[in-house]
């Protein structure tokens, strides 16, 4: 088991950097001097994070028969978050200390800094005046109505428009129990001390899958979806050894869970939830139920029984998990050449299904027209199937070192080989080179799409 505490700050400052020089992830409003806890992703982050949400959805509601998709809406009513314990419950201890009107998590003090002296946390100088704890609650309110007279919640989590239609999914498809409703979107929740990049943020984006089932099987579905949330992980390119699973212990759960396990993953940061599986039994459909004052049971055709589903709920977080890709992909290789001059190469190594770019399109003389016309022409027929990136600057070297950097797993590039220089054989073909191997082969234009549609979707 990995120490928790070992962290590698160097190689996560490094990652940020990339991310910012090549446009995967910017602070959001930067120009102003940024907003805390918010990100914008750029346009190499917003595919990445498309390729991620599409293979969820793909795995989790296309290629399943017992689970549906819905997209509620992020205005949340009061009573719907009444109901569920938000309102009440939904806080983070936090002390506020006089002298530096600093506000902190109380059970983060440790890992927090005192404004005034950030070399020590709070409490430990003695110009510190901390208060008593307090509960503060994590979510946004807003206002709307001509007057601003109505007050809604930008919702803390997707779950709960789940399960409020619940019932409407239900009785609007032919679905038996168990069955499931899969959300992906925004949730917002007014951390106080946002941190480690995008990992703690106050927007994000969640995965949510509620599965709604018999009492009976709850528990060994919650094993199940374990399973099938690792598996998830590992076809997307973080491998089985970098993911810990924590069975969350008595005392430490939510109150409503009978069972959750967190998949954590290990961060330069350190090891960091990515994703809870949590059994939430009758709970959510319980308070909904008293609190709309509607029966939401479910009945049993066949065994004649009429219950409240329970729910196991595999919620994983989109922005979290794009993060650990761009962690896990990083990579800083030597490369050593004939005459013993050593380079490093720094290269995202992606799974091709992953990455924001699939392919590079190079002619190899920018000043050759025959050449030029070939690349034109082969990018527009595979931009059709994927996102693709033409590059005729500078030496081929550096366009290719410029893809690797951001993951591109395939670069093509049309010399004078293609245009029938060595005569018929090579005539019409393309020179593929690999990302990680930087091995070339050949390839006839023809055959690229197929060859590059098996590997990239
Ligand atoms: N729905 C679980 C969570 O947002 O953490």
């Amino acid at each position: 088991m990995a120490n928790k505490d070992v962290t590698d700050p160097a190689r996560m400052e490094k990652i940020v950097s990339l991310c910012k020089r090549r446009g995967f992830i910017f602070q959001a409003g930067e120009l102003y001097g940024g907003l805390n806890g918010c990100w914008d992703y750029g346009p190499l982050g917003t595919e990445l994070k498309r390729n991620l949400k599409d293979f969820w959805w793909r795995k989790t509601v296309q290629e399943r028969d017992d689970v549906l998709g819905m997209d509620g809406a992020i205005l949340t009513m009061e009573q719907v978050l009444q109901s569920s314990g938000h309102i009440g419950g939904f806080s983070d201890p936090m002390v506020d200390c006089k002298t530096c009107k600093g506000r902190f998590r109380a059970d983060n003090l440790e890992t927090s800094q005192c404004k005034e002296k950030p070399s020590v946390c709070p409490g430990s100088s003695p110009k510190c005046e901390l208060t008593e704890p307090r509960q503060f609650n994590l979510m946004l309110q807003t206002n709307f109505g001509a007057t601003g007279e109505q007050i809604a919640y930008l919702r803390p989590e997707t779950a709960q428009s789940i399960f409020c239609q619940y019932k409407n999914v239900l009785d609007s498809n032919r679905i038996k129990l168990p069955f499931g409703i899969a959300q992906c979107g925004k949730s917002f929740r007014n951390e106080i001390n946002p941190r480690n990049f995008t990992f703690r943020s106050r927007e994000f984006e969640q995965m949510e899958i509620e599965y709604f089932c018999h009492p009976d099987d709850g528990m060994r579905l919650t094993d199940e979806w374990l399973e099938t949330r690792l598996a998830f992980y590992e076809e997307i390119g973080i491998p089985r050894e970098k993911l810990h699973i924590l069975d969350v212990p008595d005392g430490e759960r939510a109150f409503y869970s009978k069972k959750t396990y967190d998949i954590e993953y290990e961060f330069p940061f350190g090891i960091q939830e990515l994703e809870g599986v949590a059994y939430r039994t009758d709970y959510d459909l319980g308070v909904h139920q008293k609190g709309a004052g509607k029966p939401l049971e479910y009945f049993d055709e066949e065994t004649k029984e009429r219950f409240l589903p329970h729910v196991v709920e595999p919620s994983a977080g989109c922005d979290r998990t794009v993060l650990a890709l761009i962690c896990e992909a990083f990579d800083e290789e030597t490369l050593t050449d004939e005459k013993g001059k050593e380079d490093i190469r720094t290269v995202l190594r992606f799974k091709p299904t992953m990455a924001p770019i699939k392919v590079g399109i190079f002619p190899m003389l920018k000043k050759n027209d025959e050449q030029v016309r070939i690349a034109r022409e082969i990018q527009k027929s595979l931009q059709k199937w994927m996102p693709v990136f033409y590059d005729d600057g500078g030496a081929l070297g550096r366009r290719y070192r410029r893809q690797d950097e951001v993951g591109t797993p395939y670069c093509v590039t049309i010399d004078f080989d293609t245009l029938g220089e060595k005569g018929d054989e090579f005539k019409n073909t393309v020179t593929i080179r690999h990302r990680d191997s930087m091995e070339q082969e050949r390839i006839a234009i023809d055959a690229l799409l197929p060859w590059l549609l098996e590997r990239v979707r």
